[in-house]
Formats: C-alpha cells, sequence, structure tokens
C-alpha cells in the first residue's frame, strides 16, 4: 500500500547507471523527504561516513563489474562496518535470489528485484525506513537506560532476607537466564516493577532495551496502535508511521505492566499476536515478527485473575509461564528493619542529611503496622522522616501512620481533613454502596461506577472487600 503523504525519511540511492538513479528519483520524489542519488559507488564509504539518511538503496550488480554481485557485497559490508545501524535495501538482478538470501545474511534490511515495481518499492522503503527508527529509538533507550542504570543501582536493589522474599530472589535467579514468559503478582507497592527489571538485569537480553508500557493507562482506542504500531493515514491522527511497542522492544524486554487492566475484548487481539509470534500495526497488511522477552505484572488476586469474565484463561497460560508472587509486606515484618536501613541511608544522602538512628519506640511501631501501601509507603514515609524530622534519631512521630488503622466503616468515615486515607475511606464506601445497591453483582455495580469490571474488582481488592 503507498500511504497518502510523504514519508518524513530521507533516501540514498547508489547505481552507476544514471539512467536507473533518474527512474528512482522520479518513482520516490512524492513520497519521501528526500531522495538523493550517488552515481560512484567509490564515492559511497565516504558518502556513510557523512551520515544524515535513513534508507540506502544500493545496486548489486554494477554494469562495469561481473554479474557476481562481489563488489556490491563488499560494498555492504564497508557500509555496516561504518555504520553498524545503517538500513541497506538491495537492489537484485532478476532471478538472483541466492545473492539476496546471501546479502540479507550479512546484514541488509530487505532487497527489491530489478526491474522494480514502483509500488513495491516505496512500500519497501518505507518498511526500512521504519526499522531504522524502531532501531535508533531502541538505541537510545538502551544507552539511556545504561546511563540511569549506573547512576541509580541502589535506587534498585531489591532488599530483604526473610525466607519469602528469598524465595522470590531464587525464582528471579532461575527464571531470568530463561526467555520463559514471567507473571507476576503481587498487591500494590510489592515491588512488581522492580522485580521485572531484576529479571531483565539476570537475562541473556539484559544489554538489550527494557520497554514497560502501563496497559492500566493506554486508552482502548489506542491500545493497537501502541502495541503493534500503525501506518500512516490508518487513522485521523495518524501523521506519520509508528513503532509499536512490541517491534520497539525488539532483543530486549518488554514488561507489560497492569495487565490485568485489559478489557476482554483487547486480551484476544493481544492474545494472537503472541500465539502467533507476530504482530500487524493498525493499517497495515503486513505481520512483523516480534523477538521480546515478555514480562508482566498485576496487582488482580489470583481468584480474580482466574475469573473468565475479568481475564481470559488462554491469556493466562500463554504468560504465566513461570509466576511470582510478591509477598505483602506485613507477611514478611522481619524485612521492615532492613528496608527502613535501606531508605534511611538512600534519603540521607540524597537529601545531604545526616544518617540519623531509628529509636526502639518508633522501630517496634513500624514493624507492628500492617503497611496496606507495602514498600511504596513504607519508602514515602523514610523519605518525609528524613526530610522533616528534627531530632537526634527518628521517633515514632516522625513517621505518619497510625499502626491502629482499620479501614473504619464509610457511615464512620470522617469527611473532613483532606487527607489521601479519607479519599481512600470516601472511595471504599462508595464501592460498597454500589455493590449493596445491586446485590453484590460485580457487574452492574461496575456498570453503576462508569468502571471496567477489572477495575472495579482492582479496587475491591485494595480496600479488602
Ligand atoms: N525488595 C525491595 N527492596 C527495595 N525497594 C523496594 C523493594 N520492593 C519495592 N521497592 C520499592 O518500592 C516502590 C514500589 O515498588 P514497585 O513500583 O516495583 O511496586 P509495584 O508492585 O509495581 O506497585 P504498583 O502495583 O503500585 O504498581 C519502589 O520505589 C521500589 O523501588
Ligand atoms: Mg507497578
Amino acid at each position: 500500500m503507498v500511504p497518502a503523504f510523504p514519508s518524513s525519511a530521507h533516501i540514498l540511492v547508489v547505481d552507476d547507471e544514471e539512467d536507473i538513479l533518474l527512474a528512482a528519483r522520479l518513482a520516490l520524489k512524492r513520497h519521501f523527504a528526500s531522495v538523493e542519488t550517488l552515481c560512484d559507488p567509490a564515492a559511497l564509504p565516504e558518502r556513510v561516513r557523512q551520515g544524515g539518511f535513513d534508507v540506502l538503496l544500493l545496486d548489486m550488480n554494477f554494469a562495469r563489474g561481473a554479474e557476481s554481485g562481489a563488489e556490491g557485497l563488499s560494498l555492504l559490508a564497508q557500509v555496516l562496518a561504518i555504520d553498524p545501524q545503517a538500513v541497506v535495501v538491495l537492489v537484485t538482478a532478476h532471478g538472483d535470489m541466492d545473492l539476496a538470501v546471501r546479502a540479507m545474511k550479512e546484514g541488509a534490511a530487505d532487497f527489491v528485484v530489478k526491474p522494480w515495481e514502483n509500488e513495491r518499492l516505496i512500500a519497501t522503503l518505507n518498511a526500512a525506513a521504519n526499522l531504522r527508527r524502531a532501531s535508533a529509538e531502541a538505541a537510545e533507550l538502551r544507552s539511556r537506560q545504561r546511563g540511569l542504570a549506573a547512576a541509580s543501582q541502589s535506587e534498585n536493589d531489591l532488599i530483604g532476607a526473610s525466607p519469602a522474599i528469598r524465595r522470590v530472589f531464587d525464582l528471579i535467579r532461575r527464571a531470568a537466564p530463561t526467555d520463559a514468559n514471567v507473571l507476576i503478582l503481587g498487591e500494590n507497592g510489592t515491588g512488581k516493577e522492580l522485580v521485572a527489571r531484576e529479571i531483565h538485569r539476570q537475562s541473556r537480553r539484559s544489554k538489550e532495551v527494557f520497554l514497560r508500557v502501563d496497559l492500566g493507562t493506554v486508552s482502548a482506542a489506542l491500545f493497537e496502535s501502541e502495541l503493534f504500531g500503525h501506518r500512516r493515514g490508518a487513522f485521523t491522527d495518524a501523521k506519520d508511521d509508528r513503532t509499536g511497542r512490541f517491534r520497539a522492544a525488539t532483543g530486549g524486554s518488554l514488561f507489560l505492566d497492569e495487565i490485568g487492566n485489559v478489557p476482554l475484548h483487547l486480551q484476544t487481539k493481544l492474545l494472537t499476536a503472541l500465539e502467533r509470534r507476530e504482530v500487524i500495526p493498525v493499517g497495515s497488511d503486513r505481520a512483523e515478527p516480534i523477538d521480546v522477552r515478555l514480562i508482566c505484572a498485576t496487582n488482580l488476586s489470583p481468584e480474580h485473575l482466574n475469573d473468565e469474565q475479568v481475564f481470559r484463561a488462554d491469556l493466562l497460560y500463554r504468560i504465566n509461564t513461570v509466576e511470582i508472587t510478591l509477598p505483602p509486606l506485613r507477611e514478611r515484618r522481619e524485612d521492615i528493619p532492613l528496608l527502613l536501613e535501606h531508605f534511611i541511608a538512600m534519603y540521607a544522602h540524597k537529601y545531604n542529611m545526616p544518617r540519623k538512628r531509628i529509636t526502639a519506640a518508633a522501630l517496634d511501631r513500624l514493624c507492628a503496622y500492617d503497611w496496606p501501601g507495602n514498600i511504596r509507603a513504607l519508602r514515602h514515609a523514610v523519605e518525609r522522616a528524613v526530610i522533616l524530622s528534627e531530632g537526634t534519631a527518628f521517633e515514632a512521630e516522625d513517621f505518619p501512620i497510625n499502626a491502629e488503622r482499620r479501614v473504619p466503616a464509610p457511615a464512620l468515615a470522617p469527611v473532613s481533613g483532606g487527607s489521601a486515607l479519607d479519599l481512600d475511606t470516601l472511595e471504599r464506601g462508595t464501592i460498597m454502596r454500589a455493590l449493596a445497591q445491586h446485590n453484590g453483582n460485580v457487574s452492574r455495580a461496575a456498570q453503576a461506577l462508569g468502571l471496567t469490571r477489572a477495575s472495579l474488582y482492582r479496587r475491591m481488592q485494595k480496600h479488602g472487600l
């Protein structure tokens, strides 16, 4: 399919026949941002060093050379030695499939056969330009992540010595080096994302990209375009080709966070892509292979995850080859002192504050607390204490928690004060009322609240309903 408006790609065409260059220029100029031609193959290495083009269309059989294509292959090797990311599309003589296959093995992105059909040439160059963009994106992410990883490894350290967390570490160690799909389960703030990153770090793909997609925030309308990509003109806002996340993560790990939030009809699309190991961008008729290690996470309880009305069983089997369940902090209280130490050191360093000790009374209280927000809440409590406390040691009052806190019944809920706890209480009350009005029917209560079933389940679980 030839797109209706020009691509932003810059094309460089190399051939030693002026006629061919002219034909290429005429065929391509309306479809690409620029088309540059080069008649002297010997000048190509220098031109590649200068950069500034996205796709190189390279003839394999120069008129004065033999038909072997040897000169073309050697030029391809030179180009890739100068720019390993270069995207090269080859032009081969009709019937010379062996040469085309060999060139693809040696790093060419695609090939067209001479004499070419314009439509096909344009489509091939467009796909190649898209590939160029995707690999440039991934390369940038990789280098950014390497920088970040070096700067913040201690922020990403997984802390814990309890038997429960040690079982998790052990599972990570065994599952990470395999390419198995991993599903991470756990309440809010238990460390699911951290575990996903750790799996990537210990995997064979650690030098490649780790890409996170928060499916909780992707709207249903953009779901396919976000994950699978789209072609220009596929819908009104599709001004340019877009590489989907599956392709952008090629070679690396794709972390689908909050997978429990995906509505059922989109779960089917995801399942199809995973089963076929290929994606079809919106507006395209060409499937593209995917090569990612899939890591998913959700805070849905196993009970809700196994409810076919919320989550498709066949998708679940596809993503949970290895399942890692993160225990809530209240089930591994022996980790609380370790985590406190870790976060106190981290924030004292960050805010340039003294590294104070913590009083026994404060420690008792923090260890007795149930931590419904788990490690994230503990981390925030420490950050606040480090910034605000004035004494020589951290006291119980420095941590804004109420160890006696039990979620009160909605009728007794305080409505003033403006704290996040009040909001939680209000939300819990509203959900309880909606459920009561609909005799506990979750579908109807969800509809009344304007929520999907999955997101109502999530909220019910958060409030222990
Ligand atoms: N074992 C751990 N050691 C140190 N820090 C941790 C640990 N687990 C989690 N954290 C920290 O707690 C915070 C929450 O972790 P993370 O975002 O991974 O949780 P989550 O399970 O993805 O939460 P949510 O369900 O709300 O998305 C992060 O700041 C993370 O660094
Ligand atoms: Mg998370």
